[in-house]
């Protein structure tokens, strides 16, 4: 089988032959933020967005950013052009780089760079057809969720309990509030309107969140965001998770009870046709902001 290629501190190699010496940060201390972009045909979902969370979760954990916006659309392109997949799931990461192990700040260390591109499954028609299943769980996690951390301990564990318990997502509950998945952003329907809590430090500032509320916002449907109560989760008419891999999913199974009428519903039907258009003008090269891969 041929083999992906990856980018690591300045070249390009297939991924099997990527190393990182133990002493990366990223491996001590999971001391790094990373990003996930989808590629439709060839075309990046909104990479200058992409790039600016990232800068913000450089920000974040206090790191200099080590590339320009041209030099990671550089490699980025590269590895589109490079690996075999029509859609492809880019993944990069930047972690403080090598050093004795203390948890200071090292002097004099630089970042290490990684990314690399894997084959993009949007959710099957199946799973689209019955909907996935979600548990609630108590939002274990810090309170800097807002940053892209490669630190997913709580994230990997929250992931984790949802699939023993036969579900494929958790969504998190913090003060009496529905905020996220722990790989994913929330949307309601209830009574007609679209909720989505507003971005704070209790959830990642999702792009594909972003995308769908202006999608709601240039076709007229209603929405609001706002704080969701537990409440409003428990009575809502339609639950739908968020992300650059899982697209919009509708829940259809809350904590083993029927969301609504247990099936995708209207409104998410809407969406689903809104954004599956969305990303067929981004195949023909209509939807892409300046300096984006061609
Ligand atoms: N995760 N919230 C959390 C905690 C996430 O990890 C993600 C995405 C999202 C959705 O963000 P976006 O729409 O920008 O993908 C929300 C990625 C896909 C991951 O960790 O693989």
């Amino acid at each position: 089988m041929e083999q992906e290629i990856a980018y690591l501190n300045g070249k390009f190699l297939p991924i099997s032959e990527a190393r990182v010496p133990v002493l990366d940060r990223g491996f001590i201390f999971g001391d790094g933020v990373y990003e996930v972009i989808p590629c439709y045909g060839g075309h990046l979902l909104r990479l200058d967005e992409h790039l600016q969370r990232l800068q913000q979760s450089l920000d974040g954990i206090r790191l200099a950013n080590p590339l320009s916006m041209e030099e990671w659309k550089g490699i980025l392109r590269h590895l589109v052009e490079h690996n075999p997949a029509e859609d492809q799931s880019l993944y990069l990461q930047i972690t403080r780089g090598v050093a004795g192990r203390d948890h200071g700040f090292p002097e004099e260390t630089s970042p290490t760079v990684f990314a690399m591109s894997k084959p993009l499954q949007s959710p099957s028609p199946s799973l689209l057809r019955q909907g996935a299943r979600a548990i609630t769980l108590p939002d274990i996690r810090w309170d800097c969720c807002h940053i892209k951390a490669i630190s997913l301990l709580p994230n990997v564990l929250l992931r984790q309990q949802a699939l023993e318990a036969g579900a494929d997502e958790a969504i998190l509950l913090r003060d009496g509030e529905a905020t996220e998945g722990a790989a994913s952003n929330l949307f309601i329907v209830k009574d007609g309107l679209l909720l989505t809590p507003p971005k704070d430090n209790r959830l990642l500032p999702g792009i594909t969140r972003d995308l769908v509320v202006e999608l709601a916002r240039n076709t007229g449907i209603p929405h609001q965001e706002r704080a969701i109560s537990e409440t409003d989760l428990r009575t809502a008419d339609e639950i739908w998770l968020t992300s650059s891999t899982k697209e919009i999913l509708p829940v259809t199974r809350l904590d083993g009870k029927p969301v609504g009428k247990g099936r995708p519903g209207e409104v998410w039907k809407q969406m689903y046709q809104q954004y599956q258009q969305y990303k067929q003008r981004l195949r023909e090269g209509s939807e892409e902001t300046a300096g984006a891969p061609a």
